[in-house]
């Protein structure tokens, strides 16, 4: 598909449509609250599922069968304009069971290998569209400066050199040679602009002061009970994410602006925008970025899509919203609710002059050239889509292994302990999550928090480590016997956004009474942190003879013991500052912003670069 034929057909499409067609293209409504006859009926432009907005059950033909019907359904519309499903896929084919689970960014930053993370997005692509999904709202081009912030993990790192070239491989795999391939799936650069500039205790998202009123916020249910909604905010959930962002000029130059640059020349057609706000401007609303920036000066040919009910958030008045974020540059509403009453709102707002129908005509444009580049505007392509079978299969579940053992970074490893030689007893492993493939995983993990347990096929490092040695595995270390060495995992419990705002970064109580146990019963001590964000070590950096930062693993965490027994050299690298203390932060490398620290002094244990690289 050219450029040039692609702008043919979606001009072509554009004048075809009535002003309420065109609208609907400007739609997006999550799965739940919509059905194929209401697609079809309304012509909307596309269906998502947000996290955990998969079908029951919950497989890879249940997917498949899920979106084809909404696909199928919305050809039979009016204008027969095929929607495009959107989906978060952010490390696999993450909500759907039995998909491969790749390390989460974080881990990927780590290991800096470019082709590491095309092929890891190649394998992507190949299993979401198996099952017909052709967007995914992925990758984060997040820098946080505070790591306080819940979706650390979903970065690269601090350092946005990196983060750009990692983004622009992942795009690559993502969308293949020729982006109207069935394989073929459209990128999305998110949040735009400095999401991860957020200012600790600036969120608004959650009111503090009214937390039952939380009970009834449909997306903050996700978090499973109001109880353990509250239980996240007394650990200081919503403290950041949505929250606002401040800098220098310098530092969005520099550092937050430069990775969506070098993913717009690679190719990208999707920006998602920011629920946070710069400066004092919420980014749905910030004309200046999203229209004189990005697509007058930048020329970006694609079309920008809100964030989940990121719209509402501009005004009381849901019509003010609406006019602002599409006057500003939105060229998508991911509503998602009522998609009825968004067509309804910004037609009226259209009618009466408030939005100019031009922008209407430029956003539909955008959008129906991108359809046309997907190939959805043209003959189904003669290559067929992968068959589910390519879901979590052999192949890929290597590639997630390999990724699992080159994502950890060693900090610490007095005498040379690692990798494990010659270690003839038993092994003593002891931590929940040193066999668990849920907290291995993380959050965007067949749910929207991810959580602890069998939730999806998978290698845990107990296994990985019993394919050569005797494991004594312990989950609370209750045992007596000594061993030679230990091995202790310390993992975060699962969290996504703003539910994994933390007021601090300390190990919890139990972790280090963990520690602690398998301490007194060992000759040699490894511990190994499966965590979403450095964490402060605190008493463990003397317990531990050797200190592991394993991120977030995934399916494939038998990895993370490929490397811990030399299989896999240790070679990845720190690519955040790692806190010495939660007092003092945030602690980040850039100038321009509170928290700087460029040199080892008290506030960062670790600088990024630091990763040790003992001969395997
Ligand atoms: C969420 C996230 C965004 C995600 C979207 C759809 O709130 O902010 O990253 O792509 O909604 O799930």
């Amino acid at each position: 598909m050219t450029d040039s034929h692609a702008r043919r057909l979606a001009e072509e499409a554009l004048t075809k449509l009535d002003l309420r067609q065109r609208v609907a293209q400007m739609t997006q409504v999550e799965k739940n609250s919509t059905t194929p006859e209401e697609v079809r009926r309304e012509g909307y432009g596309s269906v998502l599922s947000g996290g955990g907005g998969s079908p029951t059950p919950n497989t890879s033909e249940a997917w498949r069968d899920m979106v084809d019907a909404f696909v199928e359904a919305s050809t039979k519309s009016r204008s027969g304009i095929p929607i495009v499903y959107g989906v978060d896929a952010v490390h696999g084919h993450n909500n759907m069971v039995g998909a491969t689970i790749f390390p989460h960014n974080i881990g990927l930053g780590a290991a800096g290998d470019e082709d590491l993370a095309r092929r890891i997005a190649r394998a992507t692509a190949r299993e979401t569209s198996a099952t017909g999904i052709r967007w995914t709202f992925a990758p984060a081009l997040s820098i946080p400066l505070d790591v306080r912030w819940g979706r650390s993990y979903e970065s690269y790192g601090q350092d946005p050199d990196l983060v750009a070239r990692l983004a622009v491989a992942t795009v690559q795999g993502f969308q293949g040679d020729d982006l109207s391939r069935p394989d073929a799936l459209l990128a999305c650069v998110k949040h735009f602009v400095a999401d991860g500039a957020i200012r600790y205790g600036s969120s608004r998202r959650v009111d503090r002061d009214a937390l039952d009123q939380a009970a009834d916020d449909a997306a903050l249910a996700n978090a499973g009970s109001h109880e353990a909604f509250l239980e996240r905010v007394a650990r200081g959930a919503w403290m950041l994410d949505q929250g606002d962002a401040e800098g220098s000029e310098a530092l969005l130059n520099e550092v937050f602006l430069p990775p969506y640059q070098a993913t717009l020349d690679a190719g990208v057609l999707n920006v998602m925008a920011s629920y946070s706000s710069w400066n004092g401007i919420r980014m749905h609303a910030h004309g200046d970025l999203l229209t004189h920036l990005l697509k007058d000066t930048w020329q970006f040919p694609g079309f920008i899509v809100s964030d989940w009910e990121a719209i509402d958030q501009l005004s009381d008045d849901p019509a003010q919203a609406v006019a602002l974020a599409i006057n500003a540059g939105v060229d998508m509403s991911m509503v998602p609710y009522d998609g009825v009453r968004f067509i309804d709102t910004l037609v009226e707002l259209v009618r009466s002059g408030v939005v100019p129908e031009a922008r209407i005509d430029d956003a539909v444009r955008r959008i129906l050239y991108t359809k046309a580049r997907l190939g959805l505007l043209s003959e189904p392509a003669q290559v067929q889509r992968p068959n589910v079978d390519v879901v979590g299969s052999p192949e890929h579940r290597a590639l997630a292994r390999e990724a699992a053992a080159r994502t950890p970074v060693l900090l610490e490893n007095r005498g040379d302990l690692l990798p494990l030689r010659g270690t003839s007893g038993p092994l003593l492993v002891a931590g929940v999550a040193a066999h668990d493939v849920g907290l291995a995983c993380g959050g965007w993990t067949i749910t929207w928090m991810g959580e602890e347990g069998d939730i999806t096929p998978g290698s845990t490092m107990v296994d990985g480590l019993r394919e050569h040695h005797d494991v004594r595995y312990e989950p609370a270390g209750q045992g007596e016997a000594r061993a030679e060495v230990g091995i202790v995992v310390l993992a975060e419990e699962p969290y996504a956004e703003g539910m994994g705002d933390r007021y601090d970064l300390n190990l919890s109580e139990e972790h280090l009474a963990l520690v602690r146990r398998v301490r007194e019963r060992v000759d040699r001590l490894v511990v190994v942190l499966y965590s979403g964000r450095p964490l402060v070590l605190g008493p463990v950096a003397d317990l531990a003879d050797a200190i592991v930062a394993a991120w977030l693993p995934g399916s494939e965490a038998a990895g993370v013991a490929d490397v811990l027994l030399g299989h896999v050299p240790f070679q990845a690298k720190l690519r955040f500052v790692w806190p010495a203390s939660s007092e003092g932060l945030p602690v980040h490398p850039f100038e321009g912003a509170d928290g700087v620290v460029r040199k080892s002094d008290g506030r960062a244990a670790y600088l990024p670069g630091h990763g040790l690289t003992p001969s395997a």
